[in-house]
């Protein structure tokens, strides 16, 4: 499914660590710790795909939603997104951008890849409505959105394995849509350094990321869609609170109940390991399923494996309050080529009786359709725009 070397990379980047280590001790200096982290790793930009979804998951991201402004058409958004892709293609290369002020910061790729996404303003400005695929959410009962975390006309989705070189590009490509648009929101996310293959935890301890589509040709990339969008995606933010409080004070059993893994190993609570088949009939001695009716993983069980949605959510955490109260949660995000077949159901399922929702409450969403990738000379958006 990933078809970056990024394991290798990862291995490559330690290698190099390990023998600067060695010869920082053979010249009796403190060795640096080796940074795994900061490897010069570079993710491809051109493709038939966007990169930053099959990505193996970088561990930082930013997510800036931007409005346009009053007066950028077609034709305008056409010089914005031809400048912007050659902004993400320089960077994601380890290369300053045409307008960079700061080019000794775009040394270290860290792997940052840049996604473009398109929201229904985007369309509405460049007089292309009628060729928007749905991109709106009914509303969820547990849905207490805030404006300053939902919507946008374009979104920019930087991931990267280094916090300076996320910073970086933010700063770029915000100075270089300032003409055309305006900062809706920031959302900034963070993960676990774990190789490809291992699962995150989110902060509430979780194995997070478990269950995810095998053939990403039918659950993620529109392949029979509108002609421009094929090879693109739908892509849905979810920002999503956490009482960990709350959470901290439940028991080890209330926890796994409510998810219906266990959180230590993530196995299914019929199973031992983490990637035992759940089985959803079985029941306990008293006759009640051991796999509640309500736990967070039969809700969100999705039959067919073409219809899973893919996940690639980050962990957020905006610090403690002086009064001690912390901001924390997932930025749960999601990939898929139908948005009312695969996200829509999922959803309200457990907006109607998810155990989790005891903990957990949406307060941000927006949904974007994703383009497909493009070649060298090409630009992102081309295919709707040109
Ligand atoms: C599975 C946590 C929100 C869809 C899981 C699992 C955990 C989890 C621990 C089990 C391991 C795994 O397969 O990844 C959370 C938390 C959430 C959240 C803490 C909010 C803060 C959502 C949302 C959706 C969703 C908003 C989609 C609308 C899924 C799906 C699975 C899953 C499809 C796989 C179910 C299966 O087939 O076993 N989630 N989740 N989750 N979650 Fe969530």
């Amino acid at each position: 499914m990933d078809r970056h070397p990024t394991r290798r990379a990862l291995f490559v980047g330690g290698a190099v660590a390990a023998v600067a280590a060695t010869a920082a001790c053979r010249a009796d200096r403190p060795a640096a710790a080796p940074t795994p982290a900061a490897t010069p790793a570079a993710e491809p930009f051109y493709g038939p795909h966007q990169a930053g979804i099959a990505t193996h998951p970088q561990i930082h991201a930013v997510f800036v939603a931007f409005d346009l402004r009053p007066g950028t058409d077609r034709a305008a958004l056409g010089r914005l997104m031809r400048l912007l892709t050659d902004d993400a293609r320089r960077l994601t290369a380890g290369r300053a951008g045409l307008a960079d002020a700061q080019p000794e910061l775009a040394d270290l790729p860290a792997r940052l890849t840049v996604t473009f996404g398109f929201g229904p303003g985007l369309f509405a400005r460049a007089g292309l409505r009628d060729r928007q695929p749905r991109l709106d959410l009914p509303r969820f009962a547990t849905d207490r959105l805030q404006d300053r975390w939902s919507g946008g006309d374009l979104l920019v989705q930087l991931c990267a394995d280094d916090a300076v070189t996320v910073a970086h590009a933010l700063r770029l490509i915000v100075k270089d849509a300032r003409d055309f648009a305006t900062v809706r929101w920031t959302q900034r996310g963070f993960r676990r350094n774990q190789p490809a293959g291992q699962t995150q935890r989110n902060l509430m301890g979780q194995l997070d990321g478990t269950v995810q589509p095998t053939d990403l040709d039918r659950a993620v990339w529109i392949g029979d869609g509108p002609d421009w969008l094929r090879g693109g995606t739908v892509m849905v933010l979810r920002r999503i609170s956490m009482d960990l409080e709350k959470w901290d004070a439940a028991d080890e059993a209330a926890k796994a109940f409510a998810v219906g893994r266990d959180i230590k190993t993530g196995a299914p609570l019929t199973g031992k390991a983490e990637h035992d088949e759940p089985d959803f009939t079985a029941k306990d001695e008293h006759g009640f399923p051991v796999i509640s009716d309500n736990a967070h993983i039969r809700l969100a069980r999705v039959g067919d494996p073409a219809l899973r949605m893919l996940r690639r959510s980050y962990n957020y955490d905006e610090g403690i309050s002086s009064d001690g109260v912390g901001d924390s949660g997932l930025l749960f995000v999601s990939y898929q080529a139908d948005l009312d077949r695969q996200f829509v159901p999922v959803q309200r399922r457990l907006a109607d009786s998810d155990l989790l929702n005891l903990w957990i409450t949406p307060v941000g969403s927006a949904v974007f359709a994703v383009p497909p990738g493009c070649g060298p000379g090409g630009w992102i958006g081309e295919t709707l725009l040109a």
